[in-house]
């Protein structure tokens, strides 16, 4: 189970530009569950993702996560059980060493010096059945730099790299958004594939109501720094685009009215 805890997280505290870039947040993720993560431009995903991996420590609040309380662990000592793809198909892997050099470092991450598996011919063999089974053709590029492999291709080795470990959590910001259409859909399904298979724990944050309708579990709508909207079971595969919209819609006519009564408009549209 994640739990978050009121959890608030500042930029620029105490100064005339304070960003309250999550207020207060409390929410309940199951262990299995596949959350999308929607909201307009600012309204607080990325910092909600990045406070879960780590690289931002909130102001006040409680992050547990499988009943350990993370709040204040550094980010390099949760990497072992977060998993995260970003929208950056260059981050997340090293460009120039191979794509078997990169999927190595995944499989040796979190464990101890002396049981680091060598980058040897028996793991390049599971390596390649792993690849095969995505059918992008990666199979064959296990020599290849990184570097050499289109976005799509990255990303896939990214989010297989993400999830090698099996992470208690993993966290993907945005991660087709950079793609081509058609490549996006491959790593979208892709994604959803894995998460299924392997039963993770997984937020994916996406700008897509298409993707916020058809994926997941459970979606939540995040807005200036606040989860306004919470769907899941058959609300959610009942949710349609045009639903989305209209949310969105009336949450930019509540931010242009007062703050009490743009308070009453959300809970009467949300
Ligand atoms: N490093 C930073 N320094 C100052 N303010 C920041 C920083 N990062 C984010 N913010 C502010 O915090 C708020 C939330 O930003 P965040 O990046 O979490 O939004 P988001 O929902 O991910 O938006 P987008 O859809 O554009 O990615 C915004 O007001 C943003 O300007
Ligand atoms: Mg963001």
């Amino acid at each position: 189970m994640l739990e978050l805890q009121n959890i608030t997280v500042l930029f620029h505290p105490n100064s005339p530009d304070e960003v309250r870039a999550l207020d207060n947040l409390s929410l309940s993720i199951q262990p299995h569950t596949f959350v999308v993560v929607i909201g307009s431009n600012g309204s607080g995903k990325s910092t909600l993702l990045n406070t879960l991996a780590g690289s931002l420590t909130p102001v006040a609040g409680t992050l547990r996560l499988g009943g350990r309380d993370i709040t204040r662990r550094p980010e390099h000592r949760r990497a072992a059980l977060i998993g995260r793809v970003f929208q950056n198909p260059f981050s997340g892997t090293a460009p120039h060493l191979t794509v078997a050099e990169n999927l190595a470092l995944a499989v040796r991450r979190g464990a101890s010096r002396g049981l680091r598996p060598a980058l040897n011919a028996r793991l390049k063999a599971s390596f390649r059945e792993r690849l095969r089974d995505l059918n992008l053709g990666l199979e064959d590029r296990l020599d290849a730099e990184i570097g050499t492999l289109s976005g799509g291709q990255r990303q896939a080795i990214t989010l297989l790299m993400a999830t090698w470990q099996h992470p208690e959590l993993l966290l993907l910001d945005e991660h087709t958004a950079a793609l081509d259409p058609r490549t996006a859909d491959q790593i979208t399904r892709l994604t959803e594939r894995i998460i299924r298979e392997e039963r993770l724990t997984a937020l994916m944050v996406t700008h897509s109501m298409q993707q916020a309708v058809t994926l997941g579990d459970r979606l939540l709508m995040m807005h200036r720094g606040r989860l306004v909207y919470d769907a899941a079971g058959p609300e959610k595969r009942r949710l349609r685009v045009e639903h989305l919209h209209d949310k969105f819609q009336a949450l930019r006519r509540a931010d242009l009215l007062d703050p009490s009564a743009a308070t009453l408009l959300h809970q009467a549209y949300v």
